[in-house]
């Protein structure tokens, strides 16, 4: 057993305790009401329709991306349109080949698995997951030594989703074996506000338009911050204010909690501070912004770079990360000359 790390961030893309509930009751569960990702669920739509027509399986299925833009929402979205029971489990969860087996030989046919952090498997259970996706079989080995023999056990034919924050830490054989590979993308502005405007109207809330383009220009790209900072303004409108959310409260939360007019918040600001002061701008190679930082150099680069480069404030180069003048900007730094 796992334990999460709960995570109190308002910007943080982890789930945290408080995301359980809410997320659930938010998701949405039809390809239609999903919002974003075009790309990925365009040819979606098209593969489940064809497995259907065939009455197979969907060939299995990998999400990669930054955390928090509804990898897992659109797994039980597949699983819903396929008419299928969807499992769900994580890669640190399956400590052993047997448990893998467990739930394997619990399918049925057709159904889900969804392995969430799948570059998270260890080998051994990695291993079983090659005959179950390719052959829909399970090789168990009975006894030891010289009288060990493999039997070949038959599963049913399932498909697999499986999500990581990135494609290039799976294993080519884990990665080759997945038919369909879909790059998850942080959500435009204009996305968010219709993510938002949905959820608020879920939850009963009127929120007006300058106030959800407050809040989706905040939210870092990422629907599970827009969904928690929605909360969040509830609660100081309740207390607060009139109830319902204008720009004023929306503002005055947005600004409590420390996220900023670009949704950059504590971290995100002390990455581009000490870029600049320390290394002049940069170029600076991601393991001393890493070590400097004090955060592990995985977590700066899937969940900090992802959104500081797509607002421009981060630049990638051969050399290592250079700060934009739009950072020095921002920061209130003056330009080196
Ligand atoms: N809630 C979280 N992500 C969503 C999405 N992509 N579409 C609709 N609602 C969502």
């Amino acid at each position: 057993m796992e334990f999460m790390d709960f995570d109190e961030r308002v910007t943080s893309t982890n789930q945290n305790r408080d995301d359980e509930g809410v997320e659930l009751s938010l998701r949405p569960k039809k390809l239609d009401d999903y919002i974003g990702q075009k790309t990925a669920t365009e040819n979606l739509k098209i593969f489940i329709e064809a497995a259907q027509m065939r009455n197979e399986p969907l060939d299995h299925v990998l999400f990669y991306g930054p955390p928090g833009l509804g990898k897992t929402t659109l797994a039980g979205i597949i699983a819903n349109e396929l008419g299928v029971d969807l499992r769900i489990t994580s890669g640190p969860a399956i400590e052993r080949a047997g448990d893998l087996a467990a739930i394997l030989t619990n399918l049925n046919e057709n159904d889900v698995l969804f392995i969430d952090e799948i570059h998270r498997l260890n080998r051994s259970v990695e291993e079983v997951l090659y005959s179950a996706m390719e052959d829909y079989a399970l090789d168990i080995i009975i006894g030891k030594g010289p009288s060990a023999r493999s039997i070949r056990l038959d599963l049913a034919k399932f498909t697999l989703i499986g999500a990581t924050t990135r494609a290039g830490n799976l294993s080519a054989p884990l990665r080759d074996r997945f038919g369909v590979v879909s790059k998850f993308e942080l959500y435009t502005i204009d996305e968010l506000k219709q993510i938002i405007k949905r959820s608020a109207s879920l939850l009963n809330i009127s929120v007006d338009e300058a106030s959800l383009e407050e809040m989706a220009k905040r939210s870092r790209g990422t629907p599970r911050v827009s969904n928690r900072i929605l909360k969040r303004v509830r609660d100081f409108s309740q207390v607060k204010g009139s109830g319902s959310i204008d720009l004023e409260i929306t503002n005055e939360t947005l600004d409590s909690l420390g996220v900023d007019e670009y949704g950059l918040e504590g971290l995100d600001r002390e990455i581009l501070r000490m870029i600049i002061e320390r290394f002049k701008g940069g170029p600076v190679g991601i393991d001393t912004i890493a070590a400097s930082i004090g955060e592990d150099r995985i977590t700066i680069e899937d969940v900090y770079e992802p959104y500081l480069i797509q607002s421009g404030f981060l630049h990638r180069t051969q050399k290592g990360r250079m700060v934009s003048e739009q950072a020095y900007k921002h920061l209130g730094i003056a330009l080196p000359e």
